[in-house]
């Protein structure tokens, strides 16, 4: 029984309580299709970015069986699926883009007709299987020449700059460029994976790692030393939670339960700054229940992995670009624990729904910070956001910006274009509003029964605000009103009750960023004592427009152009660009080569393309060059700034 997943062990449960006879139960092959989850069936979890049909045929596990081809660039071998499909389903519909599809089977090898429909630029093409009764289909490919999920880095672009290196990013839409499946955030499956990795080189994945240390290969793959690694997910997730690297990778226990993988290379300084990340997993449970997931490590990726951190299942993904030395950026860390709750055990059905992703994690990363380091730096970090959200309302065209809504509407458009700050920031002053409106206890109680009563399933925002009312407010009038649901999820802006949390150490280094501003000293001494988020307050404090004296002055007292600290070489390089200073020029290329996250490279090239005749050719120039280093996330968003 425990090799069943949560959803088939309820069908069996609910079989065994109707009394039916138990020899049906027991059959090898479960003759019992495990029930449509009920979130599919409502009308706000159409998935307008997949292809599939759930209510129809659902994917219920996948069993991937692909070797990593480093010189051809692609995935190859088979995913094979098991289907539930409704009484009377004659075919599967699945997401596909670019796969070469080579044959489609059932599960003893006989051919199953599919078609491959239109492609859509942004959704890519249907792939449809005739399932002529079967349960499970079979279909060998390789994955999407190019395709965007996918970067293959040259042993360059690594930091031990002897191996090539691999890894997958699969939020929102790419897995379906690798893996030919429903890539629906509202349909879960269980997975396993057998990867063959070339000699040398490790493959590690989202799941139990079944054997750490590979197997050896039969055969001439074998005799090249190549060896194949399995990997085991036996709790349903969404397809965009499948993620694979592989390269020449490290292990270092940091606690019990959590450890970290990196190149060896890096391996040191990595772990050291990663040292409270048990403890973190220890606050996390502590606020909303048990961690889910068995063991909790982290994957520090070479320099080009395009976002900050990726909350694949018991192994996130995370940028180098928060290994400062010392340890100021795990923020980031807490930010992707915490999706082990919010987004890996209750995640969003839509991409309309991403906030209920990202807005419940930023608000929980915050608390998971404050229970670790104290509410002053807590509060620092979420008025950091507040300034976040200020920009976010800006981008999106101001308070009345149709974009400015929690719940989305993305029909015809990129999932991406829906993902911005809007989601965190506006997302997590949502949910501070209610904790201030009901009080923190209450409050955090039905959290974590929340997180209890939907594990393992995914939700829409509907569903969400059906269950605050349901198991928070209870129908008491002063609270509805008092925090206006319909208008702080459906209505565009910042409602009047917004809660913005204020650092009291804020306003002493605005005051400083002021007097510098009109020709005071640089204040080192105090720049000395400042943690990185007043450091990066008083930078993004300052006026926009400032000489070159003062520019020059402040880079040479306080090492701006030289900062290894990503977050402040980043506010710096803005307020540089700002001002055409070319003296940093040299600084924001190198930042530019050395790392593709793309929170840091899109806003500087598009800086730099704001200012004209001075801007445009450093950033046409530079792109040239640096494009080819960025994963196609980056990519796509720098190739609509740079033209
Ligand atoms: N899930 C996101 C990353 C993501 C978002 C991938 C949208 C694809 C589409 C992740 O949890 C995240 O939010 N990362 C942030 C860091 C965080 C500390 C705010 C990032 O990458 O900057
Ligand atoms: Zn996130």
């Amino acid at each position: 029984m425990t090799s069943l997943n949560t959803t088939t062990r309820a069908a069996l449960l609910a079989l065994l309580l109707s009394g039916a006879a138990a020899t049906a139960v027991m059959a090898a092959t479960p003759a019992v299709q495990p029930p449509i989850p009920a979130v599919l069936k409502s009308p706000e979890a159409r998935d307008v970015h997949s292809y599939a049909q759930p209510l129809v045929a659902r994917v219920t596990h996948i069993d991937l069986d692909l070797t990593a081809d480093f010189a051809n660039q692609k995935m190859t071998g088979t995913a094979a699926l098991d289907i539930a499909a409704a009484p009377g389903a004659k075919e599967v519909v699945l997401d596909s883009k670019g796969l070469v599809i080579k044959s489609v089977t059932d599960a003893k090898g006989a051919a199953l007709p599919f078609t491959l429909g239109k492609t859509d630029p942004i959704l890519g093409a249907p792939l449809t299987v005739q399932l002529n009764g079967a349960k499970r289909i079979v279909i060998a490919y390789d994955s999407a020449p190019g395709g965007a999920a996918l970067q293959w880095l040259t042993p360059a672009q690594t930091a031990g700059k002897a191996k090539p290196y691999l890894f997958s990013q699969g939020e929102a839409i790419l897995n379906r460029t690798w893996i030919p499946t429903q890539d629906s955030p509202g349909v879960r499956q269980t997975w396993t994976a057998r990867i063959v990795a070339p000699a040398g080189l490790k493959a590690v994945m989202s799941a139990q790692m079944l054997t750490p240390n590979g197997e050896p290969l039969a055969g001439k793959l074998g005799a090249g030393g190549g060896r194949a690694y399995r990997f085991r997910m036996d709790k349903p997730v969404a397809s965009y939670l499948i993620a694979l690297a592989v390269g020449e990778i490290a292990f270092t226990p940091l606690g019990q339960r959590t450890g970290v993988y990196t190149e060896p290379s890096v391996m040191k300084k990595t772990a050291y700054e990663l040292v409270d990340v048990e403890k973190m997993v220890e606050a996390a449970e502590s606020l909303y229940g048990p961690y889910a997931w068995g063991r909790y490590d982290l994957l520090v990726l070479p320099p080009s992995f395009p976002f900050g951190g990726m909350e694949n299942p018991r192994l996130t993904f995370a940028t180098p670009t928060i290994i400062a030395g010392d340890r100021s950026l795990v923020s980031l860390v807490a930010h992707e624990l915490a999706h082990s709750w919010s987004g890996n055990l209750v995640n969003n059905a839509t991409w309309s729904d991403f906030w209920l992703n990202e807005g419940f994690t930023d608000y929980f990363e915050n608390r998971i910070m404050e229970k670790l380091y104290g509410p002053e730096r807590a509060n620092m970090l979420a008025d950091l956001g507040w300034s976040d959200l200020q920009g976010a309302i800006k981008d999106a065209g101001g308070l009345t910006g149709a974009d400015t809504r929690l719940h989305l509407d993305l029909a015809g458009r990129d999932p991406d274009d829906g993902m911005t700050d809007i989601a965190y920031q506006k997302g997590a002053t949502f949910l501070r509003t209610i904790e201030k409106a009901v009080g923190r206890a209450r409050w955090d109680a039905y959290l974590k029964n929340y997180f209890a009563r939907h594990a393992f399933q995914s939700q829409t925002t509907a569903g969400f605000v059906a269950d605050l009312r349901a198991s928070l407010i209870k129908g008491d009038p002063k609270l509805e009103a008092a925090i206006g649901i319909d208008q702080w999820v459906y209505q565009v802006g910042l409602p009047d009750n917004a809660v913005h949390i204020k650092s009291a150490a804020f306003p002493a280094v605005d005051a400083l960023a002021a007097a510098y501003a009109t020709g005071g000293p640089a204040p080192l001494d105090k720049w000395k004592g400042w943690s990185t988020p007043e450091r990066t307050r008083f930078i993004t404090s300052l006026p926009r427009a400032l000489s070159k004296e003062r520019l020059a002055d402040l880079d040479k007292a306080f090492g701006l152009s030289a900062q290894g600290n990503s977050e402040i070489r980043f506010v710096w390089l803005e307020l540089a660009v700002a001002n055409r200073y070319d003296p940093a020029v040299p600084s924001l290329q190198t930042f530019l080569t050395e790392q593709g996250r793309r929170k840091f490279v899109a806003p500087l090239f598009k800086d730099l393309m704001a200012q004209g005749d001075w801007g445009q050719p450093i950033a046409k120039a530079l792109y040239a060059k640096t494009r080819p280093l960025y994963h196609a996330v980056t990519r796509q968003t720098v190739d609509t700034i740079v033209k």
